[in-house]
């Protein structure tokens, strides 16, 4: 139902300096596979197979990962160092990828404003993929998402998870009405409080079904925290007008934007993917 997923990826990643100067954070490989990668699978297995991707200056890498590289197949061709490239051709068969530019880094809701032009008047899924989310024991977090709550309430979603209070400020976070165990009606959000301001332990992580009219809610959003516009802001505004969601979903999600997340993430995946075949 839901086709399109759009990644914004122009970001500085700059917890990660040095290793992101020149190279995109969504590069960065957990084992042997990039960021952007998981989150390309997360999406298909969500059945979503057009890739929108908002990308920046120094970011060309990304769009040439999900393109032919004629000499190196070449090279490779006929031995069994080909196997290794089966999974992302599948991928680029699979797929289509577009891409737009964002010029000046004004946040992630800005980012999403900039998607427009790809994502068109449609609802469509937002991956953040240094957020890397699994779940071994059934469906991944976009699919939960757009295939099981989408379907049925047909609104903007957040997923959501409890974080410890003393983290709170890293995140947007949310207030709501339970209507459901794992579903909350969003009454409040706030990006990045302080501990005694945050209205909940409920924290906003990178996966977002979003409704389009939140374009023009966006485009209506002055700067908010840090001088960025931010998509926290636009969703209240959407939920104090309709309804958005937050859905504490099943899995569990790695910050691989941060030096430790990205660990975890690492020996997670090893463990469970590279090492069990
Ligand atoms: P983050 O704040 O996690 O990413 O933004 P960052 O700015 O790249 O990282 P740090 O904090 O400096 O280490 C969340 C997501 O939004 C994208 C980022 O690429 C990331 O996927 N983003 C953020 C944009 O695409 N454009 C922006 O202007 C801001």
């Amino acid at each position: 139902m839901i086709k399109k997923c759009l990644f914004p990826a122009a970001g500085y990643g700059t917890r990660f300096l040095p290793a992101t100067k020149s190279m995109p954070k969504e590069m960065m490989p957990v084992v042997n596979k990039p960021l952007i990668e998981y989150g390309v699978d997360e999406a298909v297995e969500a059945g979503m197979n057009e890739i929108c991707m908002v990308t920046g200056r120094g970011k060309r890498s990304l769009e040439d990962h999900f393109d032919t590289n004629y000499e190196l197949e070449h090279q490779i061709s006929g031995t069994g160092k080909e196997a290794m490239l089966g999974h992302i051709r599948d991928l680029m068969h699979t797929c289509t990828f577009s891409y737009t530019r964002q010029t000046e880094m004004k946040g992630l809701g800005h980012a999403i404003l900039t998607g427009k032009t790809l994502v068109g008047d449609q609802p469509f899924a937002v991956v953040l993929a240094d957020d890397l989310c699994v779940n071994p024991e059934g469906p991944g977090v976009l699919a939960q998402m757009a295939q099981q709550l989408y379907r049925q309430f047909r609104c903007s979603i957040v997923a959501v998870q409890e974080v410890p209070e003393d983290q709170v400020h890293k995140y947007g976070v949310i207030a709501g009405d339970m209507i459901r165990d794992d579903i909350l009606r969003v009454t409040d959000m706030v990006e990045k409080p302080a501990k005694e301001d945050a209205p909940s332990n409920l924290a906003i992580i990178g996966r977002y079904i979003l409704t389009p009219d939140i374009f023009d809610l966006i485009a209506d959003t002055e700067p908010g925290k840090g001088g960025e516009i931010q998509i926290t802001d636009a969703l209240l505004k959407q939920a104090k007008e309709g309804c958005v969601l937050a859905y504490k979903f099943k899995g569990t999600r790695f910050d691989c934007g941060s030096v430790e997340g990205f660990i975890e993430a690492t020996n997670y995946c090893y463990d469970h993917f590279y090492r069990a075949g």
